[in-house]
């Protein structure tokens, strides 16, 4: 199939959902406002103590120091947030770590822990629309979490240094914070490491200099980042740096030796995928790109890190297609809640047939037919556990990254695909790419308009563009939401 013409992208619309906060009443005052705590989660559906109510972050300034000798982290969290209602007591997520102090807006405040929330009670209660400065002082021996899928994530030792990794909830072990998709922020990261060492993070190095035997290497992240992306890469690294067309956008790569010589070749084709996927999906969301790459048993999983993917031993090209288009559908449109994984998850997946497709490789029909006969996989149970369950409805937290998710979520856009056509479908794509590119909260202007505690793209498919086109309501929601096989012809008619 020919995917020549595009047009330029038209605004896909979709669906925004707020999140609703309970207000009640009570709680002290102070400068005349009678604040309420803004709560220990935002009601995700999977993990409900991920994040916290009342309040956005807009900036994290964080200040780390490593010693991988003693397994010893040390840091100051700077968070600048904007208060979305009155509040007395607001809460932040970390796991593990002793906190020394906690401030608000320079005055000493008091902190309690239960569990992963750590409740901020500042000596004044702050006012809906304020923009507070919170400084957490904290240290201890980072933990490493194991997922309700038993993968690990949090704080991951490694034989020459660490590597912190965060999804879904990974992130509170290293740093305090919302820790959920739907607050994103810009972020400063500073790290002090023993002189020899490297440390590679998010967005772009800024400065690295070395004093009295350790170095510190300061990275800056413009663009908002949802913290289940936030990235640290401790240890010896082949470093390499390069650009990437007139726009020399910076590419970072970040190699451990021991698989420098296997990843040489896959990442000289970061230029040529992001050339590709730009074409393919709109322009590239972020100010640098690259990679990290691991040793194997450093995670056992690769993962989307905003600017540079960490891969735990050197990827093949479709591993690299699909993190680097993770780059769009995740970190700049990013999932409202864990159950919208999918939507990351299926078009990093669909991305993977694009590219064999565009390769010389099996066509996405040919993909999706076996898929749906059921002999795509050499096994039986594998082809079985596409059907598990609709991509949109994980039965729990355990199975968020089961196949369905991948698998039948690719299968969702290929339908779409197929039912609008190309040139209609990459409209589409690159429409909702570009109007929800880096959902940010925090752009919400503080004191004008209504509270929007927590806005942001809650988009589970672009209905409204596919009703426009024909006229007619040709959602698929079918592939979506419903159990256990929806019939391959028929694409239903649901309302508006
Ligand atoms: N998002 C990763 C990928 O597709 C996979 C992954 C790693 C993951 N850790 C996870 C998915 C935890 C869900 C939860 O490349
Ligand atoms: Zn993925």
């Amino acid at each position: 199939m020919s995917r020549s013409a595009r047009r330029a992208p038209a605004l896909a619309s979709c669906v925004l959902l707020a999140l609703a906060l309970t207000a009640c009443s009570g709680g002290g005052s102070g400068g005349g406002v009678e604040g309420t705590a803004g709560g220990s989660g935002v009601g995700d559906p999977y993990f409900p103590k991920a994040g916290n109510g009342g309040y956005d972050v807009t900036h994290y300034d964080l200040k780390l120091a490593y010693d991988p000798d003693r397994h010893h982290l040390s840091g100051t969290a700077g968070i600048t947030a904007r208060a979305t209602k009155d509040l007395s007591a607001f809460d932040l997520d970390l796991k593990g770590l002793d906190v020394e102090s906690v401030t608000v807006e320079g005055k000493d405040a008091r902190g309690g822990r239960s569990g992963q929330e750590l409740t901020v009670r500042p000596r004044d209660e702050l006012a809906e629309g304020d923009t507070f400065r919170v400084k957490v002082r904290y240290s201890g021996t980072p933990v490493t979490i194991t997922d309700p899928d038993h993968s690990e994530e949090g704080w991951l030792r490694t034989a020459d240094g660490a590597l912190a990794l965060g999804e879904p909830t990974g992130s509170m072990a290293w740093f305090p914070g919302n820790h959920h998709p739907s607050d994103k922020a810009s972020y400063d990261i500073a790290v002090t490491v023993p002189k020899g060492l490297e440390a590679v993070s998010n967005g772009e190095l800024r400065s690295r200099r070395t004093s009295g035997g350790r170095t510190t290497f300061t990275w800056h992240t413009a663009e908002p980042m949802a913290s289940y992306v936030a990235m640290l890469a401790i240890g010896h690294y082949d470093i390499s740096t390069t650009t990437i067309g007139e726009d020399e956008l910076p590419v970072y790569t970040a190699v451990d030796p021991e698989q420098a010589d296997a990843s040489r070749k896959v990442l000289a084709k970061i230029p040529e995928i992001m050339e590709w996927a730009t074409y393919n999906f709109g322009p590239y969301p972020f100010s640098s790109t690259g990679a990290v790459v691991d040793r194997e048993d450093d995670a056992g999983y690769d993962l989307e890190t905003q600017n540079r993917p960490v891969f735990t031993g050197a990827p093949d090209t479709e591993t690299l297609v699909h993190e680097l288009v993770h780059q769009w559908f995740g970190d700049s449109v990013t999932p409202k809640s864990w159950r919208d994984m999918w939507l990351n998850e299926g078009f990093a997946t669909y991305a993977e047939w694009l590219w064999q497709e565009d390769n010389g490789g099996d066509s996405t029909q040919d993909i999706f037919d076996a898929l749906y006969r059921g002999d795509y996989f050499d096994n039986a149970k594998a082809n079985k556990e596409i059907w598990a369950f609709p991509p949109a409805k994980p039965s729990s937290a355990a199975h968020i990254s089961d196949k369905p998710v991948y698998w039948r979520g690719a299968m969702v856009i290929h339908k779409i695909r197929q039912t609008v056509g190309d040139d209609a479908f990459y409209d589409i794509v690159q429409g909702w790419a570009a109007a929800h590119r880096h959902p940010a909260d925090h752009a919400a202007d503080a004191g004008s308009g209504p509270p929007t505690c927590g806005v942001v793209v809650g988009c589970r498919l672009p209905h409204a563009r596919l009703r426009s086109r024909g006229g007619t309501p040709t959602t698929p929601l079918t592939w979506v939401d419903e159990s256990p096989l929806p019939s391959c012809d028929l694409i239903r008619r649901t309302g508006p």
